[in-house]
């Protein structure tokens, strides 16, 4: 996949494809979506001292770096899975420089740890963070532990379509604990009612700058 590298609104950088004509994050703020979606919005709406995190498209490793820093001011015990099936190459995400705009002394170390290309095998990047990297595409991956959140964070419905059907959501809801949570930027209709279909509850919640809305959808 060719990727270009491009510098958003708030002076993190995001990935551009040009193939399908799609960024990574928000033009807006690649940053500033990540905090607000799956940080805010996800782990931090969740009061719990041990957490399983899922994530579906690793991508850059930016949610994981911000979500590994958190968890030392939580002091949550986090486990984190990132489902990634087409790695981005190292270089580019040390050119991204993501850490830098972090404010948590060890995040350099941390997202040094995240980006080595390890896969399929759990690394403890700190005492409180455990990381798996699987390369998989996620309609292959079998789960065999449940969740406490899902951070799904695919490629929109208009340049990937298929990740964002009634199956995969299925798929995510049987994925959950009960009180589970699943957590996306994506707020369109028809992917709304697809979760209701298979036995969400959709929370309709402010979005990140530049987005009305965003969507969390919980398993009662
Ligand atoms: C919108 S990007 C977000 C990436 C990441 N969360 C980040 O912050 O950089 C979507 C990611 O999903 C990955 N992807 C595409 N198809 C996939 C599939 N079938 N299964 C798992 N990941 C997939 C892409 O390679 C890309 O890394």
């Amino acid at each position: 996949m060719e990727l270009e590298l491009k510098k958003t609104a708030d002076g993190s950088f995001t990935l551009y494809v040009p193939g399908l004509d799609e960024h990574y994050h928000s033009y807006h703020g690649a940053l500033q979506e990540a905090k607000h979606v799956f940080i805010e919005n996800g782990v931090l709406s969740l009061k719990s001292k041990k957490i399983r995190i899922l994530e579906v498209g690793f991508g850059t490793g930016l949610n994981a770096l911000l979500t590994a820093c958190e968890s030392v001011v939580l002091e949550s015990e986090i486990e984190y899975v990132g489902v990634e099936a087409y790695p981005v190459p190292i270089e580019l995400l040390q050119k991204m420089d993501y850490a830098s705009l972090i404010e948590h002394k060890n995040a350099f170390k941390f997202y040094n740890h995240m980006i080595q290309d390890v896969w399929g095998k759990e690394q403890l990047i700190h005492d409180s963070f455990k990381l798996t990297k699987v390369k998989e595409k996620i309609e292959n991956y079998e789960c065999h532990e449940t969740f406490d959140i899902i951070y799904f964070d695919a490629f929109g419905p208009r340049v990937q379509e298929e990740m964002w059907t009634i199956a995969i959501m299925e798929k995510m809801h049987n994925s959950l604990n009960v009180n589970g949570f699943l957590v996306t930027y994506c707020a369109k209709g028809q992917f709304k009612r697809d979760l209701k279909t298979v036995g969400f509850q959709v929370l309709d919640l402010p979005g990140p700058p530049g987005k009305r809305e965003m969507v969390r959808a919980v398993k009662n």
